[in-house]
Formats: C-alpha cells, sequence, structure tokens
C-alpha cells in the first residue's frame, strides 16, 4: 500500500456525533413553502448537509474542549487571556492584542480609532461588515481587485490580489484622504481567492513610500498561507506558519474573525504595533466589548481561540481542508457545472446564470437552484447574487454582475462523503435545469434583504412573460451593476 494517505482522506477521527436527518422529500417542499422559499428561513433541522456559511459553523477538536475547561474567567488579568495573547503575538507578531466577540467589532474599533468623515479606504474587496461600518464613520471604502477577479472562468492562481497599479494611483491622487490601506486574506471573491506574497510585498512597498499604515483583514489567513505555498514559486516547502508569519510582518496589523481560522465559534480580535492606536481601541473596548483582559469573550473562549490558531496552522490540516475543497469542486466541475475557477480556500460557487440560462437575472436564477438543491438533497447553499445585491438605492432593481451559488464548507464537519453527496446533488439538479424556474419577491426589507425575504416561485404566465422576454440571463453579462467583487460575500 501506499506510503501516504490520499490528501482527502480526513486527519482526524470522529469522538463525538452530532446525528443529521434526511427529512424526506414532502417534509423538504413544505418546510421550503412554510419559509417562503428561502432557506436563510429553514429550521437547521430540516436541513440535511448546511453550506451556507463556514463562519461560526466550524467543529471543535479535543484539545479545544479540554482548554475551555481550563479557562479563567477572572474579569480582569485572565490566565486564559495571557494564553490567547501569546498565541497571537507568536502567530501574528503584534505586540497589542485586543479581543472582540467577533470580526465585526474588531473593524468597528479599528475604524473608530483611525478613520474620519470623508476618508477613503482602500481594500482588495471589503467584506460587506468592512464596507458597513465604513461607510458608518462617514468614509468610503474602495475596492481595488487585481483584474482577473472579475473573469470567473479565468483560472489564475491569485485572484485576491490587489491591483497594485490602482493603488498607487489612488495614493497619489488622494492620498491625504485615506488613513490606512486594508488587504483582505484570502479575498472572499469566489470562495476565498488568495493574495501571493510578492502582491503583499507590492502593497507594503506603496504604503511605505505614501507612508500609510496597512491592515489585514486576516480572518482566512491560513488557508491563504496554504494557497501561497501551493501556488508561489519557491513558497512550496515552508511551513504555513511561517508563511502567514510573512505575511503579518509586512502589515502594521490585522482584525480577525475567529469564526473561520480561529477554528472557533465565536470571537475575533484586533492586533497591532501601534502604542497610541492601541491605547484609544482599548478604550473604546471597554465602552462597547468589556474589560481589555477579556473583550466581548469569556475566558473558555479565548482558550479555544488559542488552541485553535495553533492548530490551523498544521500541515495536515491545512492539506486536507484545501484538498477537500479542491476535489468538492472536481467533482461539480466534471458534472458539467460551471463553477467559479479556480476553487478558493472555503467555498465552491457555482455560476447560476450560465446553467439556467432561460432564468433571468431578475427571476432571481440562484435562488431557483438553492432552492432546487434544498428539495433534491436537504443541502443547503446561500445565493449571492442578484436577490442578494439587486435592489438599488432608489428602490429600482438591476441585475448583480453575477448569480451564483456559494456552498461554504465549515470546517473539520462534514466528510467527503458529505461533500461528495452535495456535488452529486448539484449534478441531479444541473442535469434537469430546464425544469427550474424563476421566483418573485413578494416582501424584503430595504437592508440586507435575502436574509428576510419573501420568495414566491413565479406562475406559469409570468414565467412565458419573462423568460420569453429579452431580458434572459445571458443578455445582461456585460451589464456590471455594482462590482462584481460585492457579490461575493
Ligand atoms: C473577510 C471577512 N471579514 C470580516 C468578517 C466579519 O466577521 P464576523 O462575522 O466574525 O463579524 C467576515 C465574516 O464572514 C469575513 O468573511
Amino acid at each position: 500500500m501506499n506510503a501516504s494517505p490520499p490528501s482527502v482522506l480526513e486527519p482526524f477521527r470522529i469522538k463525538s456525533v452530532e446525528p443529521i436527518r434526511l427529512v424526506p422529500p414532502a417534509r423538504r417542499r413544505e418546510a421550503l413553502r412554510a419559509a417562503d422559499h428561502n432557506v436563510f428561513r429553514l429550521r437547521a433541522d430540516d436541513v440535511f448537509i448546511d453550506l451556507l456559511t463556514d463562519s461560526g459553523t466550524g467543529a471543535m477538536s479535543a484539545a479545544q474542549w479540554g482548554a475551555m475547561l481550563q479557562g479563567d474567567e477572572s474579569y480582569a488579568g485572565s490566565r486564559s487571556f495571557e494564553r490567547f495573547r501569546d498565541a497571537v503575538r507568536d502567530l501574528t507578531g503584534f505586540e497589542h492584542v485586543i479581543p472582540t466577540h467577533q470580526g465585526r467589532a474588531a473593524e468597528r474599533i479599528l475604524f473608530q480609532v483611525a478613520v474620519g468623515l470623508g476618508d477613503v479606504v482602500p481594500n482588495n474587496t471589503h467584506f460587506d461588515t468592512t464596507r458597513a461600518n465604513l461607510e458608518a464613520f462617514g468614509a468610503t471604502p474602495r475596492d481595488l481587485p487585481a483584474a482577473e477577479a472579475r473573469r470567473p472562468a479565468l483560472a489564475h492562481p491569485f485572484k485576491g490580489n490587489m491591483d497594485l497599479a490602482a493603488l498607487e494611483r489612488l495614493l497619489a491622487a488622494e492620498g491625504e484622504r485615506v488613513p490606512l490601506v486594508l488587504v483582505t486574506v484570502t479575498n472572499n471573491s469566489g470562495g476565498g481567492q488568495p493574495v501571493s506574497l510578492e502582491n503583499l510585498r507590492g502593497v507594503r512597498a506603496l504604503c511605505d513610500r505614501y507612508r500609510k499604515p496597512l491592515f489585514l483583514d486576516a480572518c482566512r489567513f491560513a488557508e491563504n498561507a496554504w494557497l501561497i505555498r501551493e501556488r508561489e514559486p519557491g513558497q512550496g516547502e515552508r511551513a504555513p506558519k511561517a508563511i502567514a508569519g510573512e505575511m503579518f510582518a509586512l502589515a502594521d496589523g490585522c482584525f480577525v474573525s475567529a469564526k473561520k481560522d480561529g477554528l472557533a465559534n465565536i470571537g475575533g480580535f484586533l492586533a497591532l504595533h501601534d502604542d497610541a492606536w492601541a491605547e484609544r481601541a482599548s478604550e473604546l473596548l471597554i465602552l462597547a466589548e468589556g474589560f481589555p483582559t477579556y473583550g466581548g469573550l469569556a475566558g473558555y473562549d479565548l482558550e479555544a481561540i488559542a488552541t485553535g490558531l495553533e492548530e490551523v496552522v498544521q500541515e495536515d490540516y491545512l492539506r486536507h481542508r484545501i484538498d477537500s475543497i479542491a476535489a468538492f469542486a472536481a467533482r461539480i466541475a466534471d458534472a458539467g457545472v460551471p463553477i467559479v475557477e479556480p476553487p478558493g480556500g472555503h467555498a465552491v460557487y457555482v455560476d447560476a446564470r450560465a446553467l439556467l440560462p432561460h432564468v433571468p437575472p431578475l427571476a432571481y436564477p440562484g435562488i431557483a437552484l438553492v432552492n432546487a438543491l434544498y428539495e433534491e438533497s436537504g443541502v443547503r447553499a446561500c445565493e449571492i447574487g442578484t436577490a442578494m445585491f439587486g435592489l438599488q438605492p432608489d428602490g429600482g432593481e438591476r441585475p448583480a454582475p453575477l448569480d451564483l451559488v456559494r456552498l461554504a464548507v465549515p470546517r473539520r464537519v462534514y466528510t467527503q462523503a458529505h461533500l461528495d453527496y452535495a456535488a452529486d446533488a448539484v449534478a441531479a439538479v444541473a442535469a434537469r435545469r430546464e425544469e427550474l424556474h424563476g421566483y418573485r419577491i413578494v416582501s424584503a426589507s430595504r437592508r440586507l434583504r435575502l436574509f428576510t425575504a419573501r420568495f414566491a416561485p413565479l406562475a406559469a404566465a409570468e414565467r412565458e412573460a419573462c423568460e420569453g422576454r429579452e431580458g434572459r440571463g445571458d443578455a445582461y453579462a456585460g451589464e456590471p451593476a455594482r462590482a462584481l467583487e460585492d457579490c461575493l460575500v
């Protein structure tokens, strides 16, 4: 037998199990109807395999659960905080470590310290909470992704990169309005596309030239480090932790949601070098989150994250994580289903508009696919397209640049057999694509409407009217309503 096991073989055994149940097809249809055809409104017990998000949905290890029992819940000076602080320092090299209840709290505190009215903040692509927090302080988030990110089928190794020429233009023209530069690793675009070390060095050089601090939005830092190891020349022999260390060393600070590569179900932190900013951030922490030695977290959460940060950079964990996503993507693509290439670190994106060209964007092909997939198999995915982003500030609607369906993979939760099942379900739905039809929105809130919207399937007459019309999906291909990357939260 071969000495090394296949890399998609899970590098863990299962000590504790949670039963999942595939409810019968009639129940799935009824559950979807009762949820107004919006899978965000489903009861999780009616879901068999949940690929809605990779955030906070991972499984903790025996070591993490063991560490949690050691949690020190002292209000001040907790031993668990010291362990957490040392783990973050060891990984990132940043002196000041500020624990928060999740990533968005860390962003908010940083922006309150550093960003003012009228400022412009560049990023490869802002995550939606980052964007919203900047806007809340009167600043303008500016997305500057590399051109390759805009082409879903293009297999470029570092689609998460920042467009350095665009960054330089911004700094030269409006530098006095830029308080800091952000880079998101991995970039959420297309399911966790990595940023190369070369690109990060380029950003650093520009920040030095224009004297700007550089912060990483680093919630998927370990997946980024592994993809650098796999794809960047000269990196193949390095330990993921050393690569991650080099990424952090190029920055002045970072904010992190520990719900991803912290391998925890809740938590986050801000870490930075600057003494004055850290002092101000600690004051704000006390106002909004808690005392600096626990922030928004319990002592046991700090223990879980400290252990998670040690585990997430282990080679066998990362090899399995990335290879298992690649195998999942390959099984879907091999069935002839169009996906965003190459698969990144945490999800596979199906191009619903390309798969369902008879469903116009304003009839939400992504919703049609998500709902058909749930009915087919009990697998829950997430629409990332016109239902999520089509609503315009004036109340009108425009097609998003792409209509995608994201299959996000929780960490250490599902086996490859589960992912094979989900991939085969996507293929089965794709095989009867002509039977899928669009939806209309019955009611929705004006903000983040996908979370709460109520949908109804289009009636036959409505379908005929819209499917025959000029508004076919492919007719919108060249008409970006917002930047493509905004569709890839
Ligand atoms: C790139 C990125 N930044 C920030 C956040 C916000 O983190 P949290 O959900 O912990 O507030 C997320 C969450 O998904 C994210 O993906």
